[in-house]
């Protein structure tokens, strides 16, 4: 259940596999299936309706629930242990609030381009970390909803694959969230999400 071996992706603990509520689950295939439907039918729930609190903290943490909350018990709810990746888990509700007010305020004076908002707002949201595990799902989502439905441009590719398997997309992923995290450097997050 350990998911260690794709890289940076985050480790679960003991207590937070003790949350799975699909108790007949055995192996990693099985819950990357059962996240998925589930995952499925929170998109469909999330685009079908023009979300009017998107840049909010209640949002963030409904619409982990609802992408997650068939599988694990703790979905939508901030994690209280520390991470690999990630800020203090005491820090994770003050930092997510002030993001949301930072993204306002970035749209409202178009402080950057449409894109580097998104990606700017999606590469601080992994950095906090904020849920036990789906982090990068979900803060993929929430930079959809942003770009479609408050930035009304065409949605991210993301390098039109599959980026929850460890392959060569996902290399380019994270290494462009590592200069993001490094050098305050946008511009490879910016190209890989319209590649
Ligand atoms: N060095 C890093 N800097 C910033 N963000 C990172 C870094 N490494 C990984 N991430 C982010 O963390 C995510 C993994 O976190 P987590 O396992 O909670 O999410 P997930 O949705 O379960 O995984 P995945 O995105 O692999 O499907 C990655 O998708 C990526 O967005
Ligand atoms: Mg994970």
């Amino acid at each position: 259940m350990n998911s260690g071996q794709t890289e940076g992706a985050t480790p679960l603990d003991p207590n937070e596999t003790a949350g799975l509520l699909l108790t007949h689950l055995t192996t990693r295939e099985e819950l990357n299936y059962w996240e998925q439907q589930n995952i499925n039918e929170a998109e469909q729930w999330a685009f079908a309706r023009r979300q009017t609190d998107l840049l909010s903290q209640k949002f963030i943490c409904r619409l982990h629930k609802k992408m997650f909350g068939n599988v694990w018990k703790w979905a939508g709810r901030f994690r209280n242990s520390y991470k690999n990746i990630g800020i203090d888990p005491w820090q994770i509700a003050t930092e997510t609030a002030s993001l949301c007010e930072n993204t306002r305020t970035w749209i409202t004076h178009a402080t950057y381009q449409p894109d580097e908002i998104a990606v700017r707002f999606h590469h601080r949201l992994v950095q906090i970390h904020p849920f036990p595990n789906g982090n990068g799902r979900h803060a993929r989502l929430m930079t959809d909803l942003i770009v479609k439905q408050i930035l009304h441009q065409p949605l991210f590719n993301w390098g039109s694959e599959n980026l929850t398997s460890p392959n060569e997309t996902r290399k380019k992923y994270i290494n462009a969230l590592q200069v993001a995290d490094r050098q305050l450097d946008f511009a490879p997050l910016l190209e890989f999400v319209r590649s």
